[in-house]
């Protein structure tokens, strides 16, 4: 890392997301040694007018969840280093007092070099972005002599469709230069789906068998067991499919699809991940399934009649030589019978079956992003003992096990930290936001003018029906008898 003054100022303080998300993943970097008090100054900005303390007790809650007495004290001294500045989204004035005290900092003996690093989080809902970003360009840069930058972190939904995300997309980008936009999407952030890379490119066993010859189907799936839970304003507005499967699920099948980069060079990446967007296909009516849950209407914020979807599996087919053919089943739910998040890829059946006796199940890749992380590989061996008779087991590496002691960093944490190193692999390019956006913008569309509505489904349940038919037609099958059981620890 740079020296020099840091400033982090999160805009949007005293909102959900800085709360519940980026105070904790600061806090997490802090403790680790990533945040050195002596350089490090991170500011809270918002329109309510309340006290660095008030802030700092309104945060501290979040932060002293499972803490030791150890942790509390580093609580302590984090909330030190936050201040607080009140203004509006729109007004100069605010932003102006928000220079001023960044500046003090930077101009005082603390600061090792004199160079100055700015970086803003925008906590906040995309109405406001134009105009926040107007305003850290008029009254907040770094125009340090010596040295530093100014960067902008921004969170998903970045607009509600192709056209008004290029509109946002515009608004940001004469402001700023694409280096300095870290277009957040937090399912980058997560162990496993940083390992896909690893995984795909750096081991033999994967290489000749990852295309429409072998594989028969991927499914990606995002699962909650509960529902929009005081969300439901915003929810409705947006729905399961601008909320998980537009950004979080493509990203993931991104990194499933596309084809091996130059290099590690984060712009390499960018460009494969672009260039499998631009080979979906359009999505055809028949392969998509919508639902929403029984209740979802009794939530005051959320009209009696919303056409909103809550669950949604829908079929992705990529048109190039790897994958022609193959679908990818993207499914995601609120209200649902689990919580978990998973890629399980399905291989074609072995041809020219010798053990006739019985179908053998599927050769199957699992990789499971949360809970429990976990890769398995689900295989047919020889039942054990004196009979000749096949079974299904797995392969398992379960992390809780073998990286006994490890601790997973949260997804945010580790983004944080490449914002201040200046690392965009793992943020959205805005190429690859707009093509995001051409997938999904006509079924969106119908949707929103009433034409495709949702089944309804029970809480609690595997949602529709109709998404498993839709997943049996698509070629999936599945192997009765055998479900993969966590190892416990
Ligand atoms: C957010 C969605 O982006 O991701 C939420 O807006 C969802 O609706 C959340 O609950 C899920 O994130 P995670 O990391 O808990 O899987």
């Amino acid at each position: 890392l740079e020296n020099g003054t840091l400033s982090i100022i999160v805009l949007g303080a005293s909102g959900d997301l800085a709360k519940k998300k980026t105070f904790p993943a600061l806090f997490h970097l802090f403790k680790q040694g990533f945040l050195n008090p002596n350089e490090v100054h991170i500011f809270g900005y918002a329109r309510t007018k309340i006290s660095d303390d008030e802030l700092r007790s309104r945060i501290r809650g979040y932060l002293i969840q499972g803490a030791s007495s150890k942790d509390l004290e580093g609580v302590t001294k984090f909330l030190q280093l936050i201040k607080y500045v009140s203004g509006s989204y729109d007004g100069e004035e605010g932003f102006r007092q928000l220079d001023k005290e960044i500046a003090v900092h930077e101009d005082s003996k603390n600061s090792a070099d004199g160079s100055s690093r700015r970086l803003f989080y925008l906590a906040l809902p995309p109405s406001v972005y134009p105009s926040v970003c107007g305003m850290i360009k008029n009254y907040c840069m770094n125009n340090s002599d010596h040295g530093g930058w100014t960067r902008i972190v921004v969170e998903k939904p970045f607009g509600k469709d192709l056209e008004s995300a290029e509109k946002l997309s515009n608004q940001i980008g004469e402001l700023f230069d694409e280096s300095q936009i870290y277009r957040i999407d937090h399912y980058l952030g997560k162990e496993l789906v940083q390992n896909l890379l690893v995984l795909r490119f750096a081991n033999r066993f994967f290489l000749p068998l990852w295309n429409r010859d072998n594989i028969e189907n991927v499914q990606i799936v995002f699962r909650e067991d509960f529902g929009t839970e005081g969300r439901g304003g915003y929810f409705d507005e947006y729905g399961i499919i601008r909320d998980i499967i537009q950004n979080h699920l493509l990203q993931v099948l991104c990194l499933v699809a596309m084809e091996k980069p130059v290099s590690l060079k984060p712009e390499h990446i960018r460009d494969e991940k672009v260039k499998v967007l631009q080979s979906v296909l359009p999505i055809n009516d028949d392969e998509v399934v919508l639902g929403q849950y029984d209740g979802y209407t009794d939530d005051p914020t959320v009209p009696d009649h919303s056409n909103t979807p809550t669950f949604s599996t829908v079929v992705l087919r990529i048109h190039n030589e790897r994958w022609e053919g193959v679908p990818f089943i993207l499914k995601a739910g609120k209200a649902l019978n689990s919580r978990k998040a998973e890629i399980r890829v399905q291989f074609k059946d072995v041809p020219g079956d010798i053990f006739r006796c019985k179908k053998q199940g599927r050769n199957e890749f699992v990789i499971r992003l949360q809970p429990s992380e976990a890769m398995y590989m689900k295989l047919t061996v020889k039942q054990p003992g004196l009979e000749m008779s096949t079974v299904q087991s797995e392969l398992d590496l379960s992390y809780g096990q073998r990286y006994q002691g490890v601790a997973i960093p949260e997804a945010y944490e580790r983004l944080i930290l490449d914002t201040i190193k200046g690392d965009q692999q793992h943020f959205v390019r805005r190429d690859e936001l707009k093509a995001a956006w051409e997938i999904f913008t006509p079924l969106l569309h119908r949707i929103d003018n009433g034409e495709l509505n949702p089944l309804p489904y029970k809480p609690g349940s595997r949602g529709p029906e109709a998404a498993d038919a839709l997943l049996e037609k698509a070629g999936y099958v599945q192997t009765h008898g055998y479900i993969w059981i966590p190892p416990t620890l």
